[in-house]
């Protein structure tokens, strides 16, 4: 059972590079998950696959920052800077102090805010008030009850222009929030070549 309660936000500018590598992270994500079950959510990283489904919904000619929750060890920034989006232009938000210390770390210039990204608005604090262009998400939400998916949504959706892309993985069936009124959802892929088989759903307010 892990707290969602306030942690501390720290902005990591580390530069240092560190071992990487698809088995490492592997052995990271399998050692995270043994500690905290509830918010790694995932047997292993997702796989490149997953991760550019994911960042192939953002769009690259658009402007403005780009909101990355729950980045893990990197997977989906690694694909968003792959299509060539700047990775000044990307915020991301980690609970885990470990991962958000590793891709501080692996993608220097990268904002990290080590926080909770159910605590979106205290999380991101008054630094961050242009709207972003488009969200990632890899947050298990299915550990959640659908009332605290239905509130983090509603908060993510609020911090993004309207009609931009929030993109969440899941490797549920159906998808992981209902709609509400005023919001549209539409599964955009199902990527086999992930462990295990995930789907990948956009949320848009209209
Ligand atoms: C299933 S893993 C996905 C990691 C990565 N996005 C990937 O695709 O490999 C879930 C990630 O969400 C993070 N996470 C879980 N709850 C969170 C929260 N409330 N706020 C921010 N990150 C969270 C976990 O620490 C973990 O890094």
């Amino acid at each position: 059972m892990v707290s969602l309660g306030l942690v501390p936000q720290n902005k990591h500018t580390c530069t240092h590079s560190i071992l990487q590598g698809p088995m490492s992270d592997a052995l990271r994500f399998i050692r995270r998950l043994i500690t905290q079950p509830k918010t790694v959510g995932a047997v292993a990283p997702s796989s490149r696959a997953l991760g550019r489904a994911m960042a192939a919904q953002i769009d690259v000619h658009g402007e403005g920052p780009i909101l990355e929750l729950g980045p893990g060890t990197g997977v989906a920034t690694a694909a968003l800077i792959a299509r060539g989006i700047a990775l000044e232009r990307i915020t991301a938000i980690e609970y885990d102090p470990h991962f958000a210390r590793l891709i501080a770390q692996r993608f220097p210039g990268l904002s990290v805010i080590n926080g909770d990204a159910f605590e979106l608005d205290k999380t991101l604090g008054a630094q961050f008030i242009e709207p972003f262009i488009g969200a990632i998400s890899g947050v298990p939400l299915l550990n959640h009850s659908m009332e605290r998916r239905q509130v983090f949504i509603d908060g993510v959706l609020r911090r993004l222009k309207p009609g931009s892309p929030y993109v969440q993985f899941s490797y549920g069936l159906n998808c992981p929030v209902t709609p509400v009124a005023g919001v549209t959802v539409s599964q955009v892929a199902f990527v086999l070549l992930n462990l295990p088989p995930a789907r990948v759903w956009v949320y848009r307010r209209t």
